[in-house]
């Protein structure tokens, strides 16, 4: 641990055991929204019997009322706001603690909190100490037993963790519920929640035939929008005992929605707590990525009962352990909801994009880590891309080395050797290992280096012997100089020949290594890194030919999609018109009957700018901006004639379904109303304005709306105007409207309207910057996913993004915190936008009160 003045840095090397541990808790709380009561009794002993140690309890934001050891009274406490420190202690002791908190002054939204009236928790990482004192660390696990008590007229619901055992009346209009949780848990995934709540129910059998209760809890307004969640949780539930043998280990699992909620979702043991946007859908408000997005979240915290909560992490710097994983098998478990080889394709070049949009950066800017980092200032901040989603390729290239059964019986021996237990990454890739007998040692060092490993790849054919000369190296991040070659697994196929037809897997282990096929006829196309099998990027340099013939022949449909991206990122970055043959190749893929509408839409959608920023030296993003609309503008006009047929095709009367086939077909559809309103097609307008009107979803009505907005078309006023009228009371609706109007392309002739419409709605009625998703449609939304309206050359938006960092660090830090990266990557941009970043940043840097998790990023940004 290493303090300076602002700022306590922890340390991975530092870990020690604690001294003590806690077999049980016996939680007593009073609600009251202006003061709680937690009565919070532990069975504590040394691990060390007869050693002289002293206990050091974490606690926030409370009031100490009493400490008593073995009901007697104990004085011999010190108190700081952040410690309670006990000393001469017996061996075993009971400890019991009371203490008072006021959840209506929360707007943090960590520890015990009030949204519309209703009482909720969210203790993940350092969350519980702020509702009593408590050896708040994951490696500490107890079981619970909670004692709620409430007023039943406000809070007729009281859940908890685990099972319900008694719920009794309490004179004066109170009354109580006691929950027991069997298995033994860490604090942070301890949870109550209490208020006016409904639940639509289910009960359906485990594979051992027990019965199981489910539940998804929301306001009794939602209770016809909890459908879709209920369905998403059967099928992860029978997935998971599917794929990997694992049940359902209580007998009750609950869903419960909350409004208010910094992160999407928390998988507390036995009862799920989740942000309403990933818990609502019915087909009159939610899109189809909504949906998506409700199957994969309710998935993934499903998923954490297993390896998060069952197994859980020693320390935080091993949150990939549970979350690397858990993502991984949620984007396993999404491939396989979409049935079709070419659907699970899709679901890779989605999680793809995603890599490289937002990790890729990251990992080159002033935040690398490594997936296991080796210290932090604020654990909250590293919650990241690459600890998740980096995280979730490096189990993904252990199942590619390992196979599926291998990757299977590594698993199987995880659980065999640490159910129950707090352990670390390398325990994980010890399992995998030894269940397959396969050396993992050189892997290994894709959990300790920071940085995406570049990959060149260079080719010779001499008319008999064809070689492919690779060349690995990785850039310097923050505290990482020089870095040793990774394991890195390529998967490969040569394409035009009658030698070789089949996929491989190449191991790349030196700093260079060379592959050779002998007695040739002709010279093949590589196809390299087939399915993205690395996290890497790969410099290869293909020449335009090759990569139509991978766009036209390639039977890895990610290898299609990447040559296409090649194709545009040449085009854009050198300000280039589009060649001919590449317009004809992309023309046969959208008349092409066999392919997925899915995959269609994801080929014309052109990399994100905050991708292509990373293949410049220095960014100049309006230039970026500009040359990218431009190619997207040719692919409209150039294809006009097919996004009208396309467009047609894909319209359909039915009635609503949320499969995968009709989304895609649904996403195709409105790509093509986009291009021909981008195209100026003359019917193009009325064509919108109609979809709008009678759609009878929201993907259609959000698609038309949508197009109409970002092509400014002379309806879009009009529309938005209805909408907001239209979906007044729904709060996540109204999100999508405020998100719309923040993500708008600029327009040509006024670039700086986006800015000035922003801070205009940032006055609207319906903003409450308190609410993390309403702070995030419009805030966030502009500064982070609107790249070619935020980076203007006068540098207002810098100004403005400054004022609002600072703002919600006083309300709620990790919201703050999330915003405040919007400049990391200052030090890539020209100079004069640099400059404009630059005082920004000493803006925020300069505020007083700066909280750590705003301080952390601020100051790594500046010093980079
Ligand atoms: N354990 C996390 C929730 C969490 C995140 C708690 C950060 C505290 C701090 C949960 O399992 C999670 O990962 N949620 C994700 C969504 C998921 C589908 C990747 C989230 O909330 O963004
Ligand atoms: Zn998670």
């Amino acid at each position: 641990m290493a303090r300076t003045e602002n700022s306590v840095t922890f340390l991975r090397s530092d870990y020690q055991e604690s001294a003590f541990s806690i077999k049980s808790v016996k939680l007593d709380i009073a609600l009251n929204p202006a003061k709680t009561i937690v009565v919070n009794r532990m069975m504590v002993s040394k691990k060390l019997v007869g050693v002289n140690s002293t206990l050091v309890l974490n606690g926030q934001e409370q009031e100490l009322v009493s400490v008593r050891i073995n009901d007697e009274p104990y004085r011999g406490y010190e108190l700081t706001p952040e410690t309670l420190t006990l000393h001469d202690l017996p061996d075993e002791f009971e400890l019991s603690i009371t203490s008072t908190c006021a959840p209506d002054k929360n707007t943090s939204l960590m520890g015990l909190y009030i949204s519309n009236g209703n009482f909720f928790t969210q203790c993940e990482a350092e969350g519980f100490r702020k509702i009593t004192y408590f050896l708040d660390r994951p490696d500490v696990m107890a079981t619970y037993q909670v004692t709620l008590r409430a007023l039943k007229t406000d809070f007729p619901v009281l859940l908890s963790n685990g099972n319900l055992i008694k719920e009794e009346e309490l004179g004066n209009g109170w009354h109580a519920a006691v929950w027991e949780d069997p298995f033994p848990k860490p604090s942070y995934l301890f949870a109550l929640v209490a208020g006016k709540l409904t639940a639509i129910e289910r009960v359906i059998k485990s594979q051992s035939g027990k019965d199981k209760l489910l539940q998804v809890w929301v306001e009794a307004k939602d209770l016809e929008k909890t459908e879709h969640a209920m369905e998403s949780l059967i099928a992860s539930i029978r997935w998971d005992e599917k794929r990997y043998g694992l049940e359902l280990d209580l007998d009750r699992f609950m869903i419960v929605a909350v409004g208010d909620f910094n992160m999407g979702a928390m998988e507390n043991k036995g009862l799920n707590i989740f942000n309403t946007k990933f818990v609502l859908a019915n087909p009159e408000t939610a899109t189809d990525v909504d949906y998506a997005n409700v199957e994969s979240v309710v998935a993934h915290e499903y998923f954490h009962n297993w390896t998060g909560n069952r197994v859980t992490c020693r320390d935080w710097f091993q949150l990939s352990l549970k979350e690397g994983l858990t993502v991984f098998r949620d984007q396993e478990f999404s491939a396989d909801q979409m049935g079709s080889d070419s659907g699970k394709a899709v679901k890779r070049i989605e999680d793809v994009r995603l890599l490289r949009q937002v990790q890729f950066p990251e990992d080159a800017g002033p935040m690398a880590h490594p997936i296991r980092p080796d210290s932090y200032q604020e654990i909250n901040n590293f919650y990241t891309v690459t600890v998740y989603e980096k995280g979730a390729e490096i189990v993904r290239m252990q199942q590619t080395l390992l196979g599926q059964d291998g990757f299977r019986k590594g698993m199987d021996l995880y659980f065999k050797r640490h159910d129950g237990q707090a352990v670390t990454c390398d325990d994980f890739v010890a399992a995998m290992a030894d269940a397959n007998h396969k050396d993992l040692e050189q892997f290994k060092r894709w959990y300790s280096q920071a940085g995406t490993p570049r990959v060149h790849v260079k080719e010779s054919f001499d008319g008999n012997t064809y070689q492919v000369h690779f060349t690995q190296s990785c850039a310097a991040t923050p505290g990482q100089d020089k870095k040793l070659p990774f394991h890195i697994p390529l998967l490969y196929k040569l394409i035009g020949t009658d030698q070789v037809g089949q996929e491989n897997l190449f191991e790349l282990r030196d700093e260079k290594q060379t592959l050779t096929f002998k007695g040739l006829s002709k010279k093949p196309t590589l196809s390299i890194n087939r399915h993205f099998s690395a996290p890497i990027i790969l410099d290869f340099e293909q020449s335009e030919e090759e990569l139509l013939t991978l766009l036209r022949e390639d039977d890895d449909a990610f290898n299609r999609w990447e040559s296409a991206q090649k194709l545009f990122i040449q085009a854009i970055l050198n300000n280039r018109d589009l060649d001919p043959a590449l317009i004809e190749a992309l023309r046969s893929v959208l008349n092409d009957e066999k392919l997925d509408a899915a995959f269609k839409d994801l080929v014309f959608t052109l990399p994100a700018e905050s991708y292509l920023y990373e293949q410049v030296d220095v960014i100049d993003p309006q230039l970026i901006h500009q040359s990218r609309r431009k190619v997207r503008s040719q692919l409209a006009l150039n294809l006009q004639g097919e996004w009208l047929k396309t467009y047609q095709k894909n319209s359909s009367t039915e009635s609503y379904k949320a499969d995968a086939i009709s989304a895609g077909k649904r996403s195709l559809k409105n790509l093509s109303l986009n291009m021909l309103l981008d195209s100026q097609h003359e019917a193009s307008q009325k064509l919108a304005l109609e979809q709008y009107q009678s759609a009878n979803n929201m993907t259609d009505r959000y698609g038309a709306l949508s197009a109409m907005v970002q092509n400014a078309s002379g309806y879009a006023k009009e529309c938005l105007d209805h909408f907001h009228q239209y979906f007044e009371s729904d709060a996540l609706v109204i999100d999508k409207w405020f998100g719309l109007q923040a993500s708008r392309q600029p327009e040509l002739n006024n670039p700086s309207s986006v800015l000035a419409h922003v801070i205009q709605l940032r006055q609207h009625p319906d903003f409450h910057i308190k609410n993390p998703n309403r702070a995030r449609s419009l805030i966030h939304a502009f500064c982070m996913n609107n790249p070619g309206a935020f980076h203007q050359p006068d540098g207002k938006s810098y100004q403005f993004w400054a004022q609002q960092v600072v703002e919600l660090n006083e309300i709620n830090p990790q919201v703050a915190a999330r915003l405040a990266r919007a400049l990391n990557r200052w030090k890539q941009f020209s100079p004069s936008y640099q400059n404009h970043m630059k005082s920004a940043l000493k803006f925020v840097s300069e505020h007083k009160n700066l909280s750590s998790d705003v301080a952390e990023v601020i100051n790594k940004a500046l010093n980079s």
